[in-house]
C-alpha cells in the first residue's frame, strides 16, 4: 500500500521518480505526488489520481532539481485528494516527506504539536510525522545544533521516530540540508539502489529495474542516509550497519507489456512458462520426490513433522486450500489453512512438530508478516512460499520456497496463484516421499507436473470462446461460483478475480454446499459457473448442476473435453484437458481468470488497477 521513491545524485530526478511511481502504481492509485529540492525551497507536484496525471502536471509545472522523493498513495487516513496526497511538509517547509503504513498514535501526537502551534492541513495521519521531525529538528537546533549538517536531520529523525506507534516507511527531505535523504523503515518495506555517483530509493525493486542492479534491503528499524556518493545505514539499537549490497535478478522484460493490452492477460498467458520455472530442478527423477535449495531443515526434523499450517491472504490464501488437499492426499499430515489477519492475534496450540508456511506473491503483506512473525516468536520453524526475491517474508522466513514467477503487475493475481500451486504440488510430492508416497507414484506425479505447461497452452486456447461468453453475461450483477474438492478452492478464486476487477458481486461456494443458502439468489439472471471437470464426485456435481438449472439459473460449465454430459446440461461450456485430478486447479483458474478478465473489460473497468485495491496491502 503506497509507493515510495526517491534520489540523489547528478541528473534530473523527475525522470526517475515518474518512471518509479509508474511501475509501483499498483501499490495504490488514490493519488500521486512529488518533492523536488531546490535552491531554496522543496517543490512540491500532488494531485488526486493516477500518475499520469502527476506526469502531466508536472509538464505544466516543470519541477526541475536533482534531489526529490515521491509517492503514490493508498489513501488509510483521510479521502483521497489534492491536500491529502503526499510529500508533506512539516514545520515551516524545512521538512518534506513520503510516508507508507499507519502511525497509530498520530491522534495522541497531533494534539501535542497543534499545543505547540502546529497546524495541521490535512487528514492524514502522515502530517504528523512530518511535523514530529519539523519540531524535533527545532529542539536540536535550540540545542545549538546547526540545522544545515545532515548529523541534525538523522538525529531529528531518530528522535521522531522513537516517538511513533505503528509501521512507516518513510523518506524525508530537509530544506537546508540539500543532496541528502533520510530513509526508515519500520514493516513498510524500502530498497536502496546503488548507482554511480548516484542513489536510488523505492518500496521495492521494480523501479530499480534498468538503472542499477545492486541493492541494499532496509530492515525494520533501520535508516538510510543517502547523498550522491555515500549510502550509511544505522540501526536503532546498533548504531552503523555495513550495508549487504544483493545483486537484483528482475529484468525490465518483465515489465513490459509487450503484445498484450494489459497485465493481466499477460500473466494469464505466462502461465505455462510461469509451471516451468517453479518446476524447474525441482524435479528429482531418481528418487522420484522434489528438491528444494532453501527449506534448511535436515531429513529427521522434516520426517517428524505432524502438522502443517498454511497461511496466508487473498488469491494466495485460495492456493493454500489447495495445498491443504494436496498435503493431505501425498503426505497424510494434518493441514490448516489460516487467514493471517485471524492467526496473527488468535493463540492456536503449535507443537513443536508443526511446520508453518506463509504462502505470498508479494513477500510483504502486512497480515501474513506478522503472522509469520507471531510463529516464529513462539519457536516454530517458519517458512514462505513466496515470489519476490529479498521481500521481508522471504528475508525473515527460516527458509522457503521461492515461486520464480518473475514480477506480477496486475493487481488481481493470476501467475502467483498457479506458482503457488504448482509449489505446493512439489512440496506435498516431496512430504510424502518421504513418509507413505510409493516410489511409482511419486514418477507418476512427477511425469504429470511435467506434462503440466503443454496442458496450460492447451487451456489458453479457449481464450476466443471465453471472450463471447463474457459478451453474454457481463452485465449481471450476481455471480456464484461452484466447484467441489480441489476446484472448491478454484471457485472461490473465480469469485474473487471477478468481484476484484468487475465489480460484481461473486460468490465461490463448494457446490453441494449452495443448497443451504446461496441457491435462494439463483434466477434467470444470476449465472452459475461450475467448475466440473471429471473426478471421483462428478455425477454429484452434475445433480448440483442440475438443481440450478431446475431453478432457470444459466450455467456456465468448465469441463473436460469432449464432456458431452455437461454440454447438454449446461448454457455454456469451456473446455479443459483432462488431466489427473489433482492437477485440476492449474487448468480449471485459467478459464475463470479469463472470464473476468473479458466481463471487466467489457464494463469498462481498469483490470491492471481496480479501484479500492492494492497489490501489495502492507497495512492491517
Ligand atoms: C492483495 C492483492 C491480492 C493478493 C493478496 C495477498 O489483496 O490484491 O491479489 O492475493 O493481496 O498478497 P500476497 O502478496 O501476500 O500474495
Amino acid at each position: 500500500m503506497c509507493g515510495i521513491v526517491g534520489y540523489v545524485g547528478p541528473k534530473s530526478a523527475i525522470t526517475y521518480l515518474l518512471e518509479g511511481l509508474f511501475r509501483l502504481e499498483y501499490r495504490g492509485y488514490d493519488s500521486a505526488g512529488v518533492a523536488i529540492q531546490q535552491s531554496e525551497a522543496i517543490a512540491i507536484r500532488k494531485k488526486t489520481g493516477r500518475v499520469n496525471q502527476l506526469a502531466t502536471l508536472c509538464q505544466e509545472q516543470p519541477i526541475a532539481g536533482t534531489f526529490g522523493i515521491g509517492h503514490t498513495r493508498w489513501a488509510t487516513h483521510g479521502e483521497p485528494s489534492d491536500v491529502n496526497s503526499h510529500p508533506h511538509t512539516g514545520g515551516n517547509g524545512e521538512v518534506v516527506l513520503v510516508h507508507n503504513g499507519v502511525i497509530e498514535n498520530y491522534g495522541s501526537l497531533r494534539n501535542q504539536l497543534r499545543e505547540l502551534g502546529y497546524i495541521f492541513r490535512t487528514g492524514t495521519d502522515t502530517e504528523v510525522v512530518a511535523h514530529l521531525v519539523a519540531f524535533h529538528l527545532a529542539e536540536e537546533v535550540k540545542m545549538g545544533a546547526d540545522p544545515t549538517e545532515t548529523q541534525t536531520c538523522v538525529k531529528a529523525v531518530e528522535a521522531a521516530l522513537r516517538r511513533l506507534k505503528g509501521t512507516y516507511g518513510l523518506a524525508v527531505l530537509f530544506r537546508d540540508v540539500p543532496g541528502t535523504l533520510i530513509a526508515a523503515r519500520l514493516g513498510s518495506p524500502l530498497v536502496v539502489g546503488i548507482g554511480k555517483g548516484e542513489h536510488f530509493l523505492a518500496s521495492d525493486a521494480s523501479p530499480l529495474v534498468g538503472y542499477t542492479e545492486e541493492v541494499v534491503y532496509l530492515s525494520d528499524h533501520e535508516l538510510a542516509v543517502l547523498t550522491s556518493d555515500s549510502l550509511q545505514l544505522l540501526h536503532r539499537d546498533g548504531g552503523m550497519q555495513t550495508p549487504s549490497v544483493k545483486v537484483l535478478e528482475q529484468s525490465t522484460q518483465d515489465l513490459d507489456l509487450g503484445e498484450y493490452d494489459h497485465y493481466m492477460l499477460k500473466e494469464i498467458f505466462e502461465q505455462p512458462t510461469t509451471v516451468e520455472n517453479a518446476l524447474r530442478g525441482r524435479l528429482d527423477d531418481d528418487e522420484a520426490t522434489a528438491k528444494f535449495g532453501g527449506l534448511n531443515m535436515d531429513a529427521q526434523t522434516l520426517r517428524r513433522i505432524d502438522r502443517i499450517v498454511l497461511t496466508a491472504c487473498g488469491t494466495s490464501w485460495h492456493a493454500g486450500l489447495v495445498g491443504e488437499y494436496l498435503l493431505e492426499e501425498f503426505a497424510r499430515i494434518p493441514v490448516e489453512v489460516e487467514y493471517a489477519s485471524e492467526l496473527r492475534y488468535r493463540n492456536p496450540p503449535l507443537s513443536d512438530r508443526t511446520m508453518i508456511f506463509a504462502i505470498t506473491q508479494s513477500g510483504e503483506t502486512a497480515d501474513t508478516l506478522a503472522a509469520m512473525r507471531e510463529c516464529k516468536r513462539k519457536g516454530h520453524p517458519t517458512l514462505a512460499i513466496c515470489n519476490v526475491v529479498g521481500s521481508t517474508i522471504a528475508r525473515e522466513a527460516d527458509g522457503g520456497i521461492y515461486l520464480h514467477a518473475g514480477s506480477e503487475v496486475g493487481v488481481a493475481s493470476t501467475k502467483a496463484f498457479t506458482a503457488q500451486v504448482t509449489v505446493l504440488t512439489l512440496l506435498a510430492l516431496f512430504m510424502g516421499r518421504m513418509r507413505h508416497l510409493s516410489y511409482p507414484a511419486g514418477k507418476r506425479i512427477i511425469s504429470h507436473l511435467r506434462a503440466m505447461p503443454d496442458k496450460l497452452r492447451k487451456t489458453l486456447q479457449c481464450h476466443q470462446q471465453v471472450q463471447e461468453i463474457a459478451q453474454k453475461y457481463y452485465g449481471a450483477e450476481n455471480f456464484l461460483y461452484l466447484g467441489r474438492l480441489y476446484n472448491f478452492p478454484v471457485a472461490l478464486e473465480g469469485a474473487l478475480k471477478l468481484k476484484e476487477i468487475s465489480y460484481i458481486h461473486a460468490e465461490g461456494y463448494p457446490a453441494a454446499e449452495m443448497k443451504h443458502g446461496p441457491i435462494a439468489l439463483v434466477d434467470e439472471d444470476t449465472p452459475s459457473v461450475f467448475v466440473v471437470p471429471k473426478c471421483n464426485i462428478y455425477p454429484k456435481v452434475i445433480s448440483n448442476m442440475e438443481e440450478i438449472k431446475a431453478r432457470r439459473g444459466p450455467v456456465i460449465a468448465v469441463a473436460c473435453e469432449g464432456d458431452d454430459r455437461v454440454a447438454d446440461l449446461a448454457d455454456d461450456v469451456i473446455y479443459v484437458p483432462e488431466v489427473d485430478e489433482y492437477l485440476q486447479p492449474l487448468v480449471t483458474a485459467v478459464p475463470l481468470q479469463l472470464l473476468a478478465y473479458h466481463v471487466a473489460l467489457l464494463r469498462g473497468c481498469n483490470v491492471d488497477r481496480p479501484r479500492n485495491l492494492a497489490k501489495s496491502v502492507t497495512v492491517e
